[in-house]
């Protein structure tokens, strides 16, 4: 579904990824892993296309998006969550997941799938005429997720989504990604909490310093406790 072949990016003269090469299959979620600075967010915002220089290949089903503005990129059914959840203020709930559907005009469609997105966030079914501001930050994480699946992504790229968010929460939102998952939805997570997303993730890809120096299944990471210590501590 999607394949990062010799990635480099740079902010101005700062060259911060170095040949990154990833692939994420059908199905799968793959985690992306690495202490502060490694480059994971880079590596997402190079994906969606964010970054102003860039170089290398980015095919996502088979079409070169590298170079292609990020609403292309998302046209094309690649979502992207950011560390910051950019959350409108002064909508309600249901105004924010509204700007999520901008590609569908058709109003009885709109109802449908704000349903269906509600019955799968019963947090937010709750809150749908609330100030979206006003809720928790474990709240807003959730409704920023729920924006970026009601446009039905073939692949969402999640940074950081359980950050300052309390551990009930956290393990209600790993929940609702195996239920992505099993139906059908590929993601790409970044996570400092890497054992918890290792226990949800098939494969992970390790950075240091703007490289992947290794990678492997979530399973043999798992086990591997030379490597996340050395690569994974914070
Ligand atoms: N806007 C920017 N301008 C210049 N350098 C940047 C910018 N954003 C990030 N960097 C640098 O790029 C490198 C990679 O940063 P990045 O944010 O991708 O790391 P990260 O792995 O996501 O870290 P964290 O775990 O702290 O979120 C770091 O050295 C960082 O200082
Ligand atoms: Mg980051």
């Amino acid at each position: 579904m999607l394949r990062v072949e010799n990635l480099n990016s740079w902010y101005g003269a700062s060259h911060v990824l170095q040949d990154i090469g990833l692939e994420v299959n059908k199905g799968e979620i793959v985690c992306l892993i690495g202490r502060n600075g490694a480059g994971k967010t880079t590596t997402l915002k190079s994906i969606i296309g964010l970054l102003d220089k860039t170089s290398g290949s980015v095919t996502f089903k088979g079409k070169e998006v590298l170079g292609q503005p990020a609403h292309v990129r998302f046209a094309l059914g690649l979502a992207y969550v950011p560390e910051e959840r950019r959350i409108v203020q002064g909508l309600t709930v249901r105004e924010n997941l509204r700007l999520g559907l901008v590609a569908s005009p058709d109003k009885k469609d709109e109802v449908r799938r704000i349903a269906q997105i509600a019955e799968i966030f019963p947090r937010l079914a709750e809150r749908l005429d609330q100030e979206a501001v006003t809720m928790s930050g474990g709240e807003q994480q959730m409704l920023a997720i729920a924006r970026a699946m009601i446009a039905k992504p073939d692949l969402i790229m999640l940074d950081e989504p359980s950050e300052g968010i309390m551990p009930v929460l956290v393990d209600e939102m790993f929940e609702l990604f195996r239920r992505m998952k099993s139906e059908g939805t590929t993601v790409l997570l970044v996570e400092q909490n890497v054992e918890l997303a290792l226990d949800i993730a098939d494969r992970a890809y390790v950075l240091d310093q703007g490289s992947v120096v290794h990678h492997a299944t979530a399973a043999a990471l798992l086990a591997n406790d030379e490597i996340k210590e050395r690569y994974c501590s914070v």
